[in-house]
């Protein structure tokens, strides 16, 4: 019995000093080749936990900008989302590493064309091929005719269609809910501007579509999800689409025929004119909405605005100035700051490109098919670079001048970057800045509701006011035919 025992102890011990050396020997070796301490080769982005198939689609889709901010400091500044049939890499960096690598990153890489075409395509009915070869040729081409050397007539033309609905929409005196009134005034002037008289005249269900249309946009881009659920979403579009094919034919003298000359493809003229039409209509009426809100919750911002607008604005009305992008910039310079401060405020919580390949963006590996994201929402709130940065403080653009183009280069991405930047930045700003400047020289106008605040559900574009906020307006100039 002892001499069994005595042998079973010796062989474990032999066993045991086995199983040691040999673990040792592995070990050397590895560490020796660098097998242990190497890299793997691809760190993938740490991906922000969710539900099994939904993802965190209900938590982004409840408010966009807070599970945004939660993520960023849960995960650092590089993770992905996922979503229902797609997932979403967002990437925080400093502005000139944001516009170096997500706006203008090599094309082999990133692409805008892929990252829009769920919208261009699924949304709108356009040809995925023919949308990709047309792409570059359609933004030259607006962005000429949209650009500083058509300006001063656009901007006559502007100020011409914003008089009218002063006369005709505003009237003397009255309490108005400002999203609802200042959604039709410019709405009616840009579409005349861009779209043309004729056009305009013979579309005039065209707003009221375009409004459902808009309210379901968002839920009809989520992937995966059938339209044929989202009813008032089809009916829109398809009204839409048939109002645009009837009529465009009348867009002739307009600057937006040119587009379609460009484009040299009849048969998809209908949804590449919804596309534009969409770009021209759902940004502006929202922006124009926060910069009047703003600038009449704050008494010292009101009371610069309205010196300046009573200097600037006889010449501005006057058909003998030359009304270049400079003139009105540098004219209404603190009306510019108010519209920027307020298009950094209420910028889009998401813009969006594809990956074409893995690419490296710093210690990370970013997949192929990921949608590489940015936040202009979260990065105009950093407070290392805007101070005070949830207040509204328009003189904190006054060092970069009044000209967008020194503003929205630089700091702001709220018209996106590179390449494909937004065609119509320039027109948009001189809309915008216009119609402040009238708005505020013939009326006198009072908040009647309490600031309300930006809807959080939305995640593309201009933020929406989560709810109603009426003014009252009293004129203090006459209007000819306003008796
Ligand atoms: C406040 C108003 C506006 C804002 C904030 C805005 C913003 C943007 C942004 C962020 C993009 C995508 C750029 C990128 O990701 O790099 C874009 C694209 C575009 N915008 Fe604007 N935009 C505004 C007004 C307008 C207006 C008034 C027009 C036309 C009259 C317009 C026409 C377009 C078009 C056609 C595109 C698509 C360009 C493409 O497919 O390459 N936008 N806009």
């Amino acid at each position: 019995m002892e001499t069994a025992k005595a042998t079973m102890l010796l062989w474990s011990g032999w066993w045991l000093f086995g199983v040691s050396l040999f673990v040792f020997v592995v070990v050397t070796v590895a560490r020796r080749s660098g097998w242990l301490t190497r890299k793997p080769k691809y760190t993938y982005p740490p991906v922000c936990k969710g539900l099994p198939f939904l993802g965190s689609a209900l938590e982004f889709g409840k408010n966009p900008l807070e599970f945004l901010q939660s993520c960023r400091k849960q995960y650092g500044d590089v993770f992905t989302v996922v979503l229902p049939g797609r997932r979403m890499t967002f990437i925080f960096a400093s502005t000139e590493q944001v516009r170096k690598y997500f706006f203008n990153g090599p094309s082999s890489l990133i692409s805008f064309t892929a990252g829009v075409e769920p919208f261009t395509c699924r949304i709108f009915g356009m040809s995925k091929k023919d949308f990709s070869l047309a792409h570059r040729s359609l933004l030259t081409t607006l962005r000429s005719e949209l650009g500083a050397k058509n300006i001063p007539q656009l901007a006559h033309r502007l100020i011409n269609y914003y008089l009218d609905n002063f006369r005709s929409l505003w009237g003397k005196k009255n309490e108005r809910d400002a999203s609802e009134l200042l959604l039709k005034t410019l709405s009616d002037a840009s579409l005349r501007v861009v779209f043309g008289d004729e056009f305009a005249n013979a579309s005039p269900s065209l707003l009221n579509d375009f409004v459902v249309f808009d309210e379901w946009f968002e839920l009809a881009a989520t992937p995966l999800l059938p339209h044929f659920l989202l009813r008032p979403f089809v009916t829109s579009r398809r009204r839409l689409l048939d109002t645009i094919a009837a009529n465009w034919k009348y867009t002739k003298n307009a600057p937006i025929y040119k587009l379609t000359e460009a484009y040299g493809n009849e048969g998809n003229v209908p949804s590449l004119l919804f596309t534009a039409l969409w770009a021209t209509w759902s940004n502006a009426s929202s922006a124009s909405f926060w910069t009047l809100i703003y600038i009449l919750a704050d008494e010292k911002v009101k009371y610069k605005v309205l010196a300046e607008v009573e200097k600037a604005s006889p010449l501005l009305l006057s058909s003998k100035t030359e009304l270049s992008a400079e003139w009105i910039f540098s004219n209404l310079p603190y009306v510019s700051y108010c519209v920027s401060e307020t298009l950094r405020l209420c910028a889009s919580v998401v813009d969006i490109r594809k990956v074409l390949a893995d690419m490296e963006f710093g210690e990370f590996t970013i997949r192929q098919g990921d949608y590489l994201c940015i936040s202009p929402a979260v990065a105009h709130r950093e407070d290392s670079m805007f101070s005070q940065s949830e207040n509204f403080v328009p003189d904190r653009f006054q060092k970069q001048g009044a000209h967008p183009n020194a503003v929205f280069d630089k700091d702001l991405f709220t018209f996106g970057g590179g390449f494909y930047k937004c065609p119509g930045q320039l027109f948009a700003m001189v809309e915008l800045v216009l119609f402040i400047a009238l708005a505020f020289y013939l009326y006198d106008i009072q908040l009647v509701d309490p600031v309300p605040k930006l809807k959080e559900t939305q995640a593309v574009g201009i933020k929406k006011p989560s709810a109603s906020c009426r003014i009252y307006y009293q004129w203090k100039r006459r209007l000819a035919g306003m008796e």
